[in-house]
C-alpha cells in the first residue's frame, strides 16, 4: 500500500489553515497541526481526524518536535493584519520572521523537503499598478508587510542552501467559510456582520474603488497544488485575478441575504488605492491553478454559514 503523505500545517486552527487541514484530509493525507489558539478555534477542526499540537512556533524546541516525519509543512501561523502590526511591532516580527526561522531549521533537521507558505499581497505597499505581477515593486509599508516580505526572503534563502523547496503564494483578499468577524476583520465579514445585526455598512470614498476577492476554498486548492508540483521554489500572486467595485459588492451581499440595509459614505482611508486585482498568469501557467468558485456561490455559503455560525 501507498504511504499517506503527512502535512504539518501551522496555524491549522484558523480561518485559512483549518480549510487547508480540510482539503488534505480529504485528499488522504495525514494531518498534524501546530497552533496556539491566539486567533484561531479549536471547533474550526472539529470532527477533523487530525494530530494537534496546542503550541506556539516561536518555541524553538516544539516546532522543531512538530517537524519530525512530515512530507510538506503549509506554513500559515502567522500575527495577521496592518494594524495588528502597527499595534504590536515587535511580537508581528517575532512570530512572522522568527517563528518562520524556527519551523526552516525543524524542516531542516527533520529532513522535510517542501514548504508552503501563505505570504502577503501586503508585502508590495503601496500598489502602482491597477493589476499586480510578481515583479510590482516590493516596498513593504508596515511592519506585517515587512515581516511576511521578510518571511519569505528567508525561505527563499533556505531554499538555496538547503535540499527544501519552497513556494511562496501571495494572498489578495481572501473570504469563506470560518472566517469571523473582528475589529480587524476584511470588508466581506465587516459587511455580512451589519447585514445581520440590521446596521449601517460603511464605504470609505466612493465605492467604485476596485478589489480581488477570492474564496478560501480556492486557496486551500492552491495550497495542494502547490505541494504537489514538479515546480521548483518560486513566488506566486494568487487571487482570483477579477475584481469587483465595492459598491456592486455591497448590493450583491444584500441580494444575496434578502436583507437591505443603509449604505453610508466615509471619507476614504489615506492607505486605500482606487485598484487592485491579482495577475494570476504565473500560477495558472506554473501549476494549472484556476479559481473555480464564482462570487455569487462563494458569498452565498459564506453568508449562511456566518448566520449559522456567528450570529448566536
Ligand atoms: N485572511 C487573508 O485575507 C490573508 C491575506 C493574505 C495573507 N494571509 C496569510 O494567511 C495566513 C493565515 O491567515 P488567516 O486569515 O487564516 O488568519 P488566522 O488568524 O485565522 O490564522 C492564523 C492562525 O495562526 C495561529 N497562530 C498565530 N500565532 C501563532 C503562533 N505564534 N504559534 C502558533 N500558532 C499561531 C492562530 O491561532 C490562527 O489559528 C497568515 O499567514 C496570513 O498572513 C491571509
Amino acid at each position: 500500500m501507498e504511504n499517506k503523505m503527512k502535512a504539518l500545517v501551522t496555524g491549522g486552527a484558523g480561518f485559512i489553515g483549518s480549510n487547508v487541514v480540510k482539503y488534505l484530509l480529504n485528499k488522504k493525507w495525514e494531518v498534524r497541526v501546530i497552533d496556539n489558539l491566539s486567533t484561531g478555534y479549536k471547533c474550526n477542526l472539529d470532527e477533523m481526524n487530525v494530530d494537534f499540537i496546542e503550541g506556539d512556533i516561536c518555541n524553538a524546541e516544539i516546532t522543531m518536535e512538530a517537524c519530525k516525519a512530515i512530507d510538506v509543512v503549509f506554513h500559515l501561523a502567522a500575527s495577521v493584519g496592518r494594524q495588528k502590526s502597527l499595534e504590536n511591532p515587535i511580537r508581528d516580527s517575532n512570530i512572522n520572521l522568527l517563528g518562520t526561522v524556527n519551523v526552516l531549521e525543524g524542516m531542516r533537521k527533520h529532513a522535510v523537503k517542501r514548504i508552503v507558505y501563505s505570504s502577503s499581497a501586503a508585502i508590495f505597499g503601496e500598489l502602482i499598478t491597477p493589476s499586480i505581477d510578481e515583479s510590482h515593486p516590493q516596498n513593504a509599508d508596515s511592519p506585517y508587510g515587512v515581516s511576511k516580505l521578510a518571511a519569505e526572503k528567508m525561505i527563499l534563502a533556505y531554499s538555496g542552501i538547503y535540499d527544501i523547496t519552497g513556494i511562496c503564494l501571495r494572498y489578495f483578499n481572501i473570504y469563506g467559510v470560518n472566517q469571523r468577524y473582528d475589529t480587524y476583520g476584511n470588508v466581506i465579514p465587516i459587511f455580512t456582520n451589519c447585514i445581520y445585526s440590521h446596521k449601517p455598512m460603511t464605504i470609505y470614498g466612493d465605492g467604485e474603488q476596485t478589489r480581488d476577492f477570492i474564496n478560501v476554498k480556492d486557496i486551500a486548492r492552491a495550497n495542494y497544488l502547490a505541494a504537489i508540483t514538479n515546480k521548483g521554489t518560486d513566488v506566486y500572486n494568487l487571487g482570483s485575478g477579477s475584481s469587483i467595485t465595492i459598491n456592486k459588492l455591497a448590493n450583491m451581499m444584500q441580494a444575496i441575504s434578502k436583507i437591505n440595509v443603509e449604505i453610508k459614505y466615509a471619507p476614504i482611508r489615506p492607505a486605500d488605492v482606487k485598484h487592485c486585482k491579482a495577475q494570476i498568469n504565473k500560477i495558472r501557467n506554473g501549476f494549472g491553478f484556476e479559481p473555480l468558485v464564482g462570487l455569487d456561490e462563494g458569498l452565498s455559503e459564506y453568508t449562511d454559514w456566518f448566520e449559522k455560525n456567528c450570529m448566536k
